[in-house]
């Protein structure tokens, strides 16, 4: 069971002279602020633009059930308004198998999420609306109950850190009062850097921890680990070793780093994967790389898959989706 933020990408190609006009950074991700509201509607009066189910969550959770084959066997929380934007979202995830069980605001729009493509690399600006709406109630409905009851693995992207930590925390203690997985992602420097406090809320309770190298680098600076984040392995050791609510399973930290090998560190440990190079001719867009990394790796991980096959199917999730525009994949997954 995922829990997020579902927004709808609104993705397009742009110049660098548009991310400078909006003060975007190259591969970076931001909550939206008043000076980029005007860029939803720019981008969607440009040629080319592309409406893609996305929330980092949700991503994550449709590759998993894409990648485990049968109907029904994820499930995805997160609060989308009543409109056609929040159709668009549910018929997606809904065609791709999840069970998504939204909360619904009749108040505000669907959240949407700015994709800016410039040579290959993607910028995100998330306009969170109705996604920031989501309640702790929503956990009391009978559906939500059955479903959390019902799941042995917990995952949410960091994104959801900044909209409603309790919620979170009843998914957490649930995991940990029945012996459950619950996993977490970083999701971006930001977070990190302003969230904190949620991070430390929820990290105890992490059996996985995921993020790409920048994050991996701004929490080692942030909390003046791995020489302030300069030496990776250090920081994901650091992380893997830090305080653990439920007292079974040693924490496992796994950190991609784009084309470069991905790290997992686990009991005192340091292992890396490589990272199969594809040609910068097939590349088409890297938005979604590390949500399809983490779809696959716990499709693995449902299976009770080691850490290699599981690093290894998220590889190849990773690799399909960055040769396709937005986190999308073929009809039938190939993985063996
Ligand atoms: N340029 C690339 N070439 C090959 N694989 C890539 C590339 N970029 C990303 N990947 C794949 O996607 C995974 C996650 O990418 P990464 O960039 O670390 O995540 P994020 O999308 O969070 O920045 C990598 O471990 C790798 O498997
Ligand atoms: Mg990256």
């Amino acid at each position: 069971m995922g829990m997020g933020n579902p927004l709808l990408d609104i993705s397009n190609e742009v110049t660098e002279e548009m991310l400078t006009k909006y003060d975007v950074k190259v591969d970076s991700a931001i909550l939206a602020e008043e000076k980029h509201m005007p860029i939803y509607k720019e981008l969607a009066e440009m040629p080319g633009v592309q409406y893609i189910a996305g929330g980092a969550t949700q991503n994550s959770i449709r590759v998993a059930q894409w990648m485990m084959g049968e109907a029904g066997q994820t499930a995805y929380m997160g609060c989308i308004g009543k409109d056609a934007f929040g159709e668009q979202l549910k018929g997606c995830a809904q065609t791709d198998g999840v069970l998504v069980h939204y909360m619904e605001d009749e108040e505000t729009p669907t959240g949407t999420c700015a994709v800016l493509v410039a040579s290959g690399e993607r910028s995100l600006i998330a306009n969170l609306a109705a996604a920031n709406n989501f309640k702790e109630s929503h956990l009391e409905t009978d559906l939500a109950k059955e479903i959390i009851s019902s799941s042995e693995i917990f995952y949410s992207a960091g994104f959801f850190l900044t909209v409603s930590v309790e919620s979170l925390l009843k998914v957490t203690n649930h995991a940990v009062d029945n012996n459950k997985i619950f996993c977490l992602n970083f999701s971006a420097p930001f977070i990190i850097d302003f969230f904190g406090d949620q991070v430390a809320a929820a990290l105890p309770f992490a059996d996985y921890v995921f993020c790409n190298e920048s994050e991996a680098e701004a929490y080692g600076k942030k909390h003046g680990l791995g020489n302030d984040g300069k030496d990776l392995e250090a920081v994901a050791l650091k992380v893997a070793a830090m305080p653990k609510t439920s007292g079974v399973r040693a924490r496992t930290v796994v950190f991609t780093q784009g084309s470069s090998c991905t790290i997992v560190a686990r009991e005192g440990k340091v292992t890396k994967y490589d990272v199969t190079p594809l040609g910068a001719d097939l590349l088409v867009d890297t938005n979604g790389a590390g949500d399809a990394f983490v779809g696959g790796f716990l499709a693995q991980l449902t299976k009770g898959a080691d850490i290699a096959k599981c690093v290894d199917a998220g590889h190849w999730a990773a690799s399909i989706i960055i040769q396709r525009s937005g986190c999308t994949f073929p009809e039938k997954c190939e993985y063996a």
